[in-house]
C-alpha cells in the first residue's frame, strides 16, 4: 500500500481539504471506492446529521437505511408464523430462512454439499456450539493462540471438564503475531491425541493482525480440527471457503452490515459437524423424543444445532445485508479501509510532543502488512507514561467520537501488548469484594486498557482526519483528572 504524505500536526479543520488531496494523490486507486462516499451521503447520512465520528466498526458495523426499508417492506407485505409448522405462514417464514441460509453459503463460496450454515444468536453462540459438543476426551487437545476473543478462550473450560489438555500459542511483541515455527511445534506436539481442536482468529479484534488462513491446511494435515473465528475478519475481507476449508467458522452479522443484531452463524464442514456430540437436545433439534421410552432421535445437519425457534424475522435481513455488501463489493471495502487505516496508523505514529517524544504507542503491526483496519494504541504523556484510557474515552465522547477502550475481551493479546507475565498474573488473586481496578493495581499492569479505533464500510477521510484533530489534544498533556469512573469489566 502506498505511503501517504502527512500533514504536520495539528490537523486543523482548515487544512483538511489539502490533506485529502495529498491523501488521494498518494492513493489514486482510492477513487474506485467513490461509491462509498455516495452511500455515506445517503444511506449513512445520519452520521453527518448528528455530527458523529464512528470508529468502532469492530464493535459493530453500521446499517444502511435501505436495509431497514427493505426489511420493513418484507415484514409488511406478508404474514409470517413460527417456522416449526407447515401452515402457510410458517412455510412463508421457513422459505425466507432457507433463502438466507443459502445466501450465506453462496456469499462465502461454501459448497452446500460440504458446508452447513447454522444460525446462532451471535459469534459467541457459534463458538459455544462447537466447544460444548466437541468430542474432547482425556488426553485430547484444545490449542488456541494467545490472540483470541474470550468467547474462544471459554472453550478451554469445556475441554478441561472432559479432561482434555489445553495449550496456548504465544504472541511475539511488539507486532503481536505468532511465530510460524512455534505454531508448528505446538501442532506437532499432539500426534497421539484422537480429537484435537485448534482455534484462532482470522483477524485480531485487538491488534488488527491478519493471521494466515494457510494455517488451516497446515493444522488439518496434522489431524487437527480447525475453528476460525472470523467475527473481526469478514466485515472487511473476503473469506472464500472453496479455497480455505476450516472445520468451523464463527461470525456475527451485525459486525458485517450493522443490522440485524442477534443473528450469527456457525459454518461447519458437514463431516466435522457429524462428529460433534451435543450435550442436550431441545425443541427444533429432534425428529422425535419421548418421555416414557427415554427416546431421542436427533435431526441431522444444521437442524441438530438450532435450538428452539430461530430468529425467523431477523434472519431474512441477513440476506438483505449480504446483498448490500455484494453491491458495494467486499474488495472495494477492503481497499478503502486499508487506505484510510494506513493513513491513520501512520499519522498516529507521527504524532509527537513538543520535545519530540512519541505521543502514541501502537499495539500490533506498525505497517500495513497483513493487518486489518483495527488499530489499538495508547496515548503517552511526554514522560512516557500511558494516558488513562478512561480519560480518552471521556474526551472522545465530548467530541461525539465513538472508539472502544479496554482490553476488547481479548485477554491474551492484552497481556502480550502490556508485557504482563504469567508470574505477575499467578501472584495476584482476584479476591472477594475486589473490582477490576483493584486487580489491575495488584497485578501491576501499566494500563487498564488500550484505545481501539476501527474502520468500516462507511468510514471516510473526514472521519480519520477529525480523529487526528482530536488526537492532537493529547500533545504535551501531563495531567489527567483523578475522578475517572471505576473499571468494572474487561
Ligand atoms: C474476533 C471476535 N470474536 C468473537 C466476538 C464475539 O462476538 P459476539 O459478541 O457478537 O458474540 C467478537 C466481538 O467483538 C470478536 O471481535
Amino acid at each position: 500500500m502506498a505511503t501517504t504524505l502527512l500533514q504536520p500536526a495539528p490537523f486543523a479543520a482548515a487544512d483538511r481539504a489539502e490533506a485529502e488531496r495529498t491523501f488521494l494523490s498518494a492513493n489514486p486507486a482510492f477513487r474506485h471506492t467513490a461509491l462509498l462516499d455516495e452511500l455515506r451521503a445517503t444511506e449513512y447520512r445520519r452520521l453527518e446529521e448528528r455530527g458523529e465520528i464512528y470508529l468502532d466498526y469492530t464493535g459493530g458495523s453500521l446499517y444502511a437505511e435501505s436495509q431497514l426499508e427493505e426489511h420493513l417492506g418484507m415484514l409488511r407485505e406478508a404474514v409470517y408464523g413460527n417456522p416449526h409448522s407447515v401452515n402457510p405462514t410458517s412455510s412463508a417464514a421457513t422459505a425466507l430462512v432457507e433463502r438466507a441460509r443459502a445466501a450465506v453459503l453462496r456469499y462465502f463460496d461454501a459448497p452446500e454439499s460440504e458446508y452447513a450454515c447454522i444460525f446462532t444468536p451471535n459469534a459467541t453462540g457459534a463458538l459455544r456450539l462447537v466447544g460444548e459438543a466437541y468430542p474432547f476426551g482425556p488426553h485430547d487437545r484444545f490449542l488456541a493462540t494467545f490472540d483470541n476473543h474470550n468467547s474462544v478462550n471459554g472453550i478451554r473450560e469445556f475441554a478441561r471438564a472432559k479432561r482434555a489438555r489445553t495449550a496456548y500459542v504465544p504472541l511475539r511483541a511488539p507486532d503481536l503475531r505468532v511465530d510460524d515455527g512455534v505454531l508448528e511445534r505446538h501442532l506437532d506436539d499432539a500426534a497421539t491425541a484422537r480429537n484435537k481442536l485448534f482455534a484462532y482468529p482470522a483477524q485480531s479484534n485487538f491488534s488488527g493482525v491478519k493471521h494466515p488462513l494457510e494455517w488451516i491446511a497446515l493444522a488439518r494435515e496434522r489431524g487437527w480440527d480447525v475453528l476460525v473465528d472470523c467475527a473481526a475478519f469478514v466485515p472487511t475481507s473476503r473469506l472464500d471457503l472453496s479455497l480455505h476449508k476450516p472445520d468451523f467458522v464463527a461470525m456475527s452479522f451485525y459486525k458485517m452490515f450493522g443490522y440485524p443484531t442477534g443473528v450469527g452463524a456457525l459454518l461447519a464442514r458437514r463431516e466435522a459437524l457429524a462428529r460433534l456430540r451435543r450435550p442436550w437436545f431441545s425443541g427444533g433439534t429432534v425428529v422425535t423424543a419421548n418421555v416414557q421410552g427415554d427416546l431421542v432421535v436427533p435431526l441431522s445437519g444444521h437442524a441438530r444445532f438450532e435450538d428452539g425457534t430461530v430468529n425467523y424475522l431477523g434472519i431474512p435481513a441477513v440476506e438483505i445485508g449480504l446483498r448490500h455488501i455484494e453491491r458495494i463489493g467486499i474488495d472495494t471495502i477492503s481497499h478503502r479501509v486499508g487506505a484510510l487505516g494506513s493513513w491513520l496508523l501512520e499519522a498516529l505514529q507521527q504524532l509527537r510532543h513538543s520535545d519530540g517524544s512519541p505521543a502514541v504507542r501502537i499495539y500490533g503491526p506498525a505497517t500495513w502488512h497483513r493487518r486489518g483496519a483495527t488499530i489499538a494504541f495508547n496515548f503517552l504523556a511526554p514522560d512516557g507514561r500511558v494516558v488513562d484510557e478512561r480519560f480518552v474515552d471521556a474526551l472522545a465522547a465530548a467530541h461525539d467520537i465513538s472508539v472502544r477502550t479496554g482490553c476488547f475481551c481479548n485477554s491474551g493479546a492484552g497481556e502480550t501488548a502490556f508485557s504482563i507475565s504469567k508470574d505477575m498474573l499467578t501472584r495476584a488473586e482476584f479476591a472477594d469484594g475486589m473490582i477490576l481496578d483493584d486487580y489491575i493495581r495488584l497485578v501491576g499492569m501499566p494500563t487498564g486498557g488500550a484505545v481501539r479505533a476501527s474502520l468500516g464500510l462507511a468510514t471516510n477521510f473526514a472521519d480519520v482526519y477529525r480523529f487526528m484533530s482530536f488526537a492532537t489534544e493529547f500533545r504535551d498533556l501531563t495531567e489527567v483528572p483523578a475522578d475517572l469512573p471505576p473499571r468494572l469489566a474487561c
